[in-house]
């Protein structure tokens, strides 16, 4: 019978033996799962792995410090922070269409990652320390989060974080270079991965993270994108978060975070008349995220996100809720 420890024991002797002296690189996501692969490997090959932070500009607020802070400080890893959110944001300018948006964040994420995997490699590579394979090639090991779900749903790729794990080749490599992948969790459902991480020792605030899409706070503003507004749902989405976590239900619920809305409303503020933008809250229960309920937060939690969106936050001067399940609703708004 399967157990975390066995798991680990038996998984990190196998990548010990794969990789051997070799070097590896690995996408962090911030997440569990790559997180989770990330501290195998290490576990067995210890700094020869490297792994890779992109700021996409869509993260949630202090979220590119936080992960990088977690994954050093508390997970050991080696990384390489890269702070691309300008050249996101840029592309992402002017852009309203919800997949255009995904695809755009797809595609720099995989230039920006391909870039830095290959100066580290070319740097490894200068250092003669990349291993040789029987043909004379160099090669390094590609690490990947991939679960046993995606293994046989390959096919419903949808975003960047899927996107990253269907992505093989890198870019940018010099001819004789090659990467291999390894994917230690591919066997793996996801509270599997959990275990293993807790018996892994990782911190809860990794391990208990609820889902958060690769595409990021992008498909949370909808319609365009822009610096403001990113700034505008990273302060509400921080307060929601802070209030959920507060009045125990984070671990309970599946999603919980806010949406920013491109309608404008009056309101007053003192003596003051405002015309800024609504939030809606959106918290849902799901299994999978394929089906979803949403969760009758009670009203005192309803009440203090409310109260302090509207407070704190310049730019958002209502607050909805969304009481609609999945299906019809989707989980996310775009
Ligand atoms: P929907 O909105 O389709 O979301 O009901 C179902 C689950 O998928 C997540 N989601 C994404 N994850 N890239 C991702 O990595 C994406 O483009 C994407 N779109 C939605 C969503 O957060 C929910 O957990």
């Amino acid at each position: 019978n399967w157990t975390p420890a066995h798991f680990i024991e038996t998984t990190v002797d196998a990548i010990r033996k794969q990789v051997g002296t070799g070097h590896a690189i690995c996408a962090l996501s911030g997440g569990v799962d790559s997180a989770v692969a990330a501290v195998l490997v290490a576990k067995a090959i210890g700094d020869r792995l490297t792994c890779i932070f992109v700021n996409n500009g869509v993260l949630r607020k202090n979220e590119f410090a936080q992960v990088q802070a977690n994954m050093r400080e508390k997970l050991g890893l080696k990384v390489v922070a890269v702070d691309a959110s300008k050249r996101f944001l840029q592309q992402l300018g002017g852009i309203t269409d919800p997949e255009t948006k995904r695809k755009i964040i797809g595609r720099e994420f995989i230039t920006v990652f391909d870039d830095e995997a290959a100066r580290i490699l070319k740097e490894q590579e200068k250092h003669g320390e990349l291993q040789q394979d029987a043909k004379g090639n160099e090669i390094a090991w590609l690490v990947q989060g991939t679960l046993y779900p995606d293994v046989i749903e390959s096919s419903s790729v949808k975003g960047p974080s899927q996107t990253i794990k269907s992505h093989h080749n890198v870019g940018g490599l010099p001819e004789n270079m090659k990467l291999k992948l390894i994917e230690p969790l591919r066997d793996l459902f996801k509270d599997e991965v959990r275990r293993v991480g807790r018996d892994l020792g990782m911190p809860d605030d990794v391990l208990d993270r609820q889902p958060f899409p690769g595409p990021g706070l992008a498909v949370r503003i909808v319609g365009e994108i822009t610096p403001e507004r990113v700034e505008i749902l990273q302060n509400a989405d921080d307060i929601v978060v802070f209030e959920i976590k507060k009045a125990g239900l984070y671990k309970k619920i599946w999603q919980s975070f806010a949406v920013l809305l491109p309608v404008k409303s009056v309101g007053v503020m003192g003596d003051q008349r405002t015309y800024a933008y609504t939030c809606a809250i959106r918290a849902v229960h799901s299994e999978d995220g394929m089906t979803a309920d949403w969760v009758p937060l009670p009203y005192e939690v309803l009440k203090t996100i409310s109260s302090r969106i509207v407070n704190e936050v310049r730019g958002i001067n209502r607050v909805v809720y969304d009481i609609t399940s999945k299906p019809p609703g989707t989980i996310e708004w775009e």
